[in-house]
């Protein structure tokens, strides 16, 4: 599914202050692609995810999937569209806090209605390093078991577009490139990944990267682009 964007401005009012989290953002992401985005600190990057993911309405501009303008949509198809291709890490992770790390797992399944085995999960989480907190809740987790559990939740249900937010911030060097490897490796499925990140680990494996600065994309860097 080929997402595109055109002239995507965000405002948000932070009491009488306008802040332009995104300023005329014009892009294309296409189908089995992987793409990373890039920029300092408040530069837009996680609106810019969450605006391309569904869940957050432009203050002007389109967002377009498969040529369907994703906020013209009513709220129903939306939701739908979410739930059937879309599956988000967030950078603050949103786990549902009063049930485990396998329930949250299970309940992302149910919610996007995917038939995916307990057997699955289990062995999802293993290869995520997460099994032995299963039956944990996320208030016991450390920042790096829930960023684990998020990107679980979120792979379980196999969506053709991933949205990473910072997925490797609070990873050692060892989980960082596990997760990496996750990605690549759904990526050769043919799946699309969108990743925020701020380091250079996925830069052999991605066809693009995003450079933001100030709510715009400043530079877009072709990296395989025959892969
Ligand atoms: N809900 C909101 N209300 C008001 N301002 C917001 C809101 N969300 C984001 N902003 C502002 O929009 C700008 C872009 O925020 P965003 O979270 O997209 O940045 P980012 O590039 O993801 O930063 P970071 O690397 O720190 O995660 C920032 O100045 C931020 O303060
Ligand atoms: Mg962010």
């Amino acid at each position: 599914m080929t997402i595109e964007t055109r002239k995507v401005t965000k405002i948000f009012w932070q009491g009488k202050k306008e802040v332009v989290a995104l300023n005329g953002v014009d892009l294309v992401v296409r189908t089995g692609s992987f793409v990373l985005v890039k920029g300092p600190s408040g530069c837009g990057k996680s609106t810019l995810l969450f605006t391309l993911g569904g869940m957050l309405v432009p203050s002007s501009g389109t967002v377009t999937v498969e040529g369907h303008s994703l906020y013209r949509m009513t709220e129903q198809e939306r939701n739908g569209y979410r739930a059937t291709h879309i599956g988000f890490v967030f950078q603050s992770y949103h786990l549902l806090p009063y049930l485990t790390v396998l329930e949250n797992m299970l309940i992302s399944r149910q919610l996007h209605n995917k038939m995916v085995t307990r057997e699955k999960a289990i062995e999802l989480a293993a290869s995520l390093h997460i099994d032995h907190r299963l039956h944990h809740k996320p208030s016991g987790l450390s920042a790096g078991e829930k960023q684990r559990a998020a990107l679980a939740r979120a792979f379980i249900t196999q969506p053709e577009i991933l949205f990473a937010d910072e997925p490797t911030g609070n990873l050692d060097p060892v989980n960082a490139k596990e997760v990496i490897d996750h990605l690549v490796r759904y990526h050769k499925n043919g799946k699309t990944v969108i990743m925020v990140t701020h380091g250079n680990e996925a830069d052999d494996v991605a066809d693009t990267i995003l450079s933001m600065e100030n709510g715009q994309i400043i530079h877009t860097t072709p990296l395989n682009s025959t892969s």
